[in-house]
């Protein structure tokens, strides 16, 4: 447990975990983030609109709670050259952030910004690293609740030797030193041994033992100094560490942060969330209370998703104990679609205060158990929830299977016992079932109920 900010930034066993006054990002935040609907067009009236929204279509009373502004919200001068001092962009932030931070707040809502632990953010702007206690206390007198830190634009001092796989040695676009893996010098006390690094693909969880300490790596060095900048403000903030997975942060991020990016970003492609869902799937027993995988922002209301694909997607990073960060215009969700994000039973299990541990498969399904596959990423999943047991089957099919939840196959059920299920899609009592329930489920869909005693 840490507490406080006197810390040696070296050494933190990964089982140590943030416990942030209030409960604070003790369960997976919810609320809405700016990214996936606006990119770097981004301003105040549209922080406000999604802020209003929330309030207005009853996503605040389902739970919402954070107002996040990504990238691009700075000034393209940079740093305030008397003070150092971040400065937003006052054409898009008239009053700066902190008075749309203000207004947020006067809504009952929170409020989240966004910087990187690199020279620049993504988008180019001035990032944090080497002012992260300027910038903490910046952000705290700004009156920000979260910060999402991400990780572009690293300084070669911080360089660890390979960040990531690919064969051309320069700069990718997030400004990653990219090059061959195989780290011909070795850091002492970096790494245990000479490793050649196995994985070309950001989103490949390195899951066998490599030899790496991820802990004692650079990356997770630059994180634990932000997290010691808004440890030592006089204002609980939630840390949202936004790595993409390179470094392992399930390893490290729970000591670190409250939550943590596992995969490269999310977009409204099916496929793009079968991938991070076949990562993430085999992520669950490194989140608990205050330690979240972060399989990345909703994409509910963007692209072409079908109803059925939306549902999976919600049903699933609902499960996972995903943070479930709204990443659309408001205004315009349709019926049915708020009616997803609203779930009253998917977000019970995601903020439920008794179980932290999410959901995990107990049948991969198509293929056998632990197979890494986007395609037919794991189809049966289940948790423990304070409200009975909550069971998925998912259909990564184009057609309609038939898809049967097998009591003897799922933690904590009687192979032979009886169960009383609802449906959580339509709030149904499907009434008492004894040692399965059967169902149809549509092409890419997923079935959810909510097992209790009969
Ligand atoms: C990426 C991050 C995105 C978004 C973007 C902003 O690195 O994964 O979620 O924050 O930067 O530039």
């Amino acid at each position: 447990m840490i507490r406080t900010a006197a810390l040696a930034l070296a050494a933190l066993p990964a089982a140590w975990t943030l416990e942030l006054a209030d409960q604070a990002g003790k369960l997976p935040a919810l609320g809405w983030n700016s990214w996936n609907a606006y990119g770097c067009d981004i301003d105040e009236p549209r922080v406000m609109l999604a802020a209003n929204a929330l309030v207005d279509t009853g996503l605040k009373g389902a739970g919402y709670e954070y107002v996040i502004t990504d990238d691009c919200w700075q000034n393209s001068e940079g740093r305030d050259p008397i003070t150092s001092q971040l400065r937003p962009n006052l054409t898009k932030f008239p009053t700066g952030l902190q008075g749309t931070a203000e207004k947020i707040h006067d809504l009952g809502l929170k409020v989240g910004y966004y910087s990187s632990s690199g020279s620049m953010t993504c988008g180019r702007y001035a990032g944090s690293l080497g002012y992260e206690k300027l910038d903490a206390k910046t952000f705290s007198d700004w009156g920000m609740d979260y910060l999402k830190y991400d990780n572009c634009f690293v300084e070669p001092e911080y360089f660890d030797d390979c960040l990531s796989c690919n064969s051309d040695p320069s700069f990718d676009s997030k400004g990653m030193k990219n090059g061959s893996c195989t780290s011909a010098t070795p850091q002492t006390g970096y790494y245990s041994f000479n490793v050649t690094f196995p994985f070309c693909n950001l989103d490949y969880p390195n899951f066998p033992s490599d030899g790496v300490n991820y802990t004692q790596k650079y990356t997770a060095l630059r994180f634990r100094i932000m997290r010691d900048a808004l440890l030592a403000q006089n204002r609980t903030i939630v840390y949202s560490l936004c790595e993409w997975g390179v470094d392992q942060p399930w390893r490290w991020g729970n000591a670190t942060g409250s939550s943590w990016r596992t995969t490269n970003d999310i977009n409204s492609g099916w496929s793009r969330i079968l991938q991070i869902l076949n990562v993430n799937s085999f992520l669950g027993d490194y989140a608990d209370f205050y330690g979240h995988n972060d399989p990345d922002m909703l994409e509910i209301g963007n692209g072409n998703l079908t109803v059925e694909e939306q549902r999976s997607h919600f049903a699933l990073w609902a499960m996972m104990k995903s943070p479930l960060l709204i990443g659309t215009d408001i205004t315009k969700l349709t019926q049915p679609e708020l009616n997803i994000l609203e779930n009253k039973y998917l977000i019970a299990f995601n903020q439920d205060g008794t179980f932290g541990k999410p959901a995990k498969p107990y049948k991969w399904g198509t293929n056998p158990d632990y197979t890494f596959n986007s395609t037919f990423p794991a189809q049966y999943w289940a948790g423990q929830s304070d409200k009975g047991t909550m069971v998925a089957t998912f259909n990564p099919y184009n057609d309609t299977k038939t898809m049967t939840a097998q009591f003897s196959e799922i933690p904590g059920l009687k192979a032979r016992g009886r169960y009383r299920a609802t449906d959580v899609w339509t709030g149904k009592d499907m009434g008492c079932k004894r040692g399965s329930i059967k169902t149809k489920v549509e092409p890419h869909d997923t079935a959810v109920y909510l097992l209790t005693s009969c």
